[in-house]
């Protein structure tokens, strides 16, 4: 897909949102697995199925039910993307953050990331939450490639803070105040969908790398490119592959991020209270 129809296909799916709501979102969230439910806490204002939206990257992966929700976390206006699309599904890497540019377009100044990562760090734990402070996108396509969609960012846009230092203490002081342990490290996207191997855990370890994961690090580079102020926090569901005795499972890894749901839950509303201050 060249660059252009990325843009006119994104101001298409903008006006066939706006036809349905008006609503213009502080915050876009974007729900990853064991957080599918958050959007029952928020006060509704408008959903929008992404099968409704023309040209919407639509996704296949069972549990993911796709739409956008729009309303109020405490009094802060939001937009939730309960279900991504990820790049494994065979989707071009521009529709895979297509979603992440139309948040943007739609008003909202912040983004939060959410996902369900393995663990690589050896002091993690399953279970663990982890903010991340840092990303290693570079085993995946870089959503910029192509020409430079003007209109959205500059052709070289810098990467140094991509997630947002002022955003990182509120977190931190969020999982304080709710009494959270929240470790902090390196998210490493692979493309998946195959868990990796344990010679690709210990390269990943010798990067630098302390959780990894099949999503996020595109997102937060088509987000920073359009100057949104970015945070993320990951849940560490299993500890990834060759560090314990147990094969992985894609049931296994929804298990531990629905047991650890609760307190994700209560760190995101926490954290989206005060981004709403500032
Ligand atoms: N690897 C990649 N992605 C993941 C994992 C993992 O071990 N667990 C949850 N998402």
């Amino acid at each position: 897909m060249t660059s252009s129809n990325i843009y006119d296909k994104l101001k298409k799916c903008e006006s066939c949102i706006r036809q349905i709501t008006d609503f213009v979102p502080k915050v876009a969230i974007v729900l990853g697995s064991g957080l599918g439910d958050y959007a029952d806490t928020i006060r509704v204002s408008a959903q929008v199925p992404y099968g409704d939206i023309e040209g919407f990257p639509v996704s296949t992966v069972p549990g993911h039910d796709g739409r956008f929700i729009f309303g109020y976390v405490e009094e802060v206006p939001v937009v939730c993307m309960k279900g991504r699309v990820h790049y494994y599904e065979g989707y071009d890497i521009g529709d895979v953050v297509l979603p992440i540019r139309l948040m943007k377009l739609l008003g909202a100044e912040i983004l939060f990331l959410t996902n369900a990562s393995g663990g690589v760090n050896t002091s993690f734990h399953a279970g663990d939450l982890m903010l991340i402070t840092d990303h290693i996108s570079c085993f995946a396509p870089n959503p910029l490639i192509g020409a430079n969609i003007e209109e959205l960012g500059t052709r070289f846009p810098d990467m140094t803070h991509v997630y947002d230092g002022e955003l990182q203490t509120v977190i931190k002081a969020a999982a304080r105040e709710r009494h959270i342990f929240l470790q902090q490290g390196v998210y490493a996207q692979l493309t998946g969908p195959s868990f990796e191997t344990p010679a690709e855990i210990r390269m990943l370890r010798t990067l630098g790398c302390d959780a990894v994961g099949m999503s996020t690090a595109v997102e937060a580079v088509a987000a920073a490119h359009m100057g949104m102020k970015i945070c993320g926090i990951s849940c560490v569901c299993n500890l990834a592959a060759g560090m314990t005795a147990n094969p992985l499972s894609h049931r296994e890894v929804q298990e531990a991020a629905d047991k650890a749901a609760p307190a994700f839950k209560s760190l995101v509303t926490e954290s989206v209270k005060n981004f709403g201050k500032m």
